[in-house]
């Protein structure tokens, strides 16, 4: 039997209710489709963090390395500073593990209402490809003249070569294999002239690789607005670190909730594990009340199982989300009454469901 070896860290906030809900319909499929799942629960976090004084162990990636994969939750608390809760735990496991390719897809799921007038499910499917390892989140930069007038700080933003390369090969070959074949290269090359025509530059290298595929390069503003009125011209999009963070964020409200986004920090080269998670963050204000929306973990869980081999399951887990969704079992982010568990129970029967038939 196929055995995938997963890592769990559910982490903080809501992290602590979706991770759950999403083994529990991993392990759902698991039986139906003939494989199996070694699960390995991590407590790491922020209380965590309140009992050691770290967010993970010290030798966490050394622990994490061997697992084929990594769900995680969601990383953030009202009491401690974000960086040091980002930086110490999810952002480590990313660079930590070079996991260089954030893809974000996105959907209007049946059952949802998207907030533009005149989209409809079906209208817009998007795949994000968000460079996830350099550019202006690259932790370069430093603060100087602490408390004096003058002060300063700086945030560098770092493009190189081999890293701009790589990103731009793993999104026009996401592009190749979509039947649009279409990807659009984001950048802010009118104003920012140095890291964005390069990204512009090694965009047209890259294209030539890849001759099925159609490019097209947008600046970053003009792309926010393109998303709002004519999102149906959109397929793949490849964007630097910070503008595709704030373009997936326009994307799953776009889609009716960041409550359903899902994303994949991936390590293409497979050198190390890859970590899947839902966008939407530990969301300390509903934290606790089991009402939070699964969809995005589930979602998430979908692609892990695409990366892990196991696409005729990951198949299954989108058609039942999608099932449950139409049949108007949502949570109150998107419009409806159910909460956390009931989701979840209603998609694990149509998991259950769809096999018996
Ligand atoms: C996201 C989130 C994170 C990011 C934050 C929490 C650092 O906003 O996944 O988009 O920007 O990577
Ligand atoms: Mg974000």
């Amino acid at each position: 039997m196929r055995r995938h070896h997963i890592a769990a860290i559910p982490g903080d906030g809501i992290g602590q209710e979706v991770i759950p809900a999403g083994l529990e319909v991993l392990m759902a499929l698991a039986e139906r489709q003939g494989f199996a799942l070694d699960v390995e629960t991590f407590p790491w976090g922020s209380d965590y963090y309140r009992q050691t004084g770290r967010m993970m162990p010290e030798d966490g990636l050394d622990t994490l390395k061997p697992f084929h994969a990594i769900f995680f939750g969601a990383v953030g608390d009202a009491h401690l500073p974000d960086d040091l809760t980002l930086w110490g735990l999810r952002l480590k496991i990313c660079q930590g593990f070079d996991q260089y390719a954030n893809i974000r897809p996105t959907r209007v799921l049946p059952g949802l209402t998207s907030p533009l007038r005149e989209v409809s499910p079906g209208d817009i499917d998007w795949v994000i490809v968000r460079e996830n390892s350099e550019g202006e989140y690259a932790g370069h930069g430093g603060r100087a003249h602490r408390g004096h007038p003058e002060e300063i700080a700086t945030e560098t933003a770092i493009f190189t070569r081999a890293g701009v390369t790589r990103i731009m090969r793993t999104a026009f070959a996401i592009a190749a294999k979509r039947t649009r074949k279409l990807l659009t290269v984001v950048t802010k090359s009118n104003a920012q002239k140095h890291g964005m025509v390069f990204w512009d530059e090694i965009a047209a290298e890259v294209a030539a690789e890849f001759p099925t595929v159609t490019w097209e390069k947008e600046l970053v503003d003009a792309m926010a607005a393109r998303m709002v009125r004519r999102p149906q011209s959109i397929d793949t999009v490849v964007a630097t670190n910070l503008h595709a963070d704030i373009l997936s964020d326009l994307a799953g409200a776009v889609a009716g909730s960041l409550g359903v986004a899902p994303t994949a920090n991936l390590d293409p080269s497979r050198r190390f594990p890859s970590m899947f998670e839902p966008i939407h963050g530990s969301a300390f204000d509903i934290a606790g009340k089991g009402v939070a929306n699964p969809v995005a973990t589930f979602w998430t869980a979908a692609m892990m199982l695409e990366h892990l081999g196991e696409a005729v399951a990951a198949a299954a887990l989108i058609t039942a989300v999608e099932q449950v969704c139409a049949a108007g079992i949502l949570t109150a982010d998107v419009g409806g009454s159910a909460n956390t568990a009931a989701v979840t129970a209603a998609v694990v029967a149509a998991i259950k469901g769809a096999n018996a038939a």
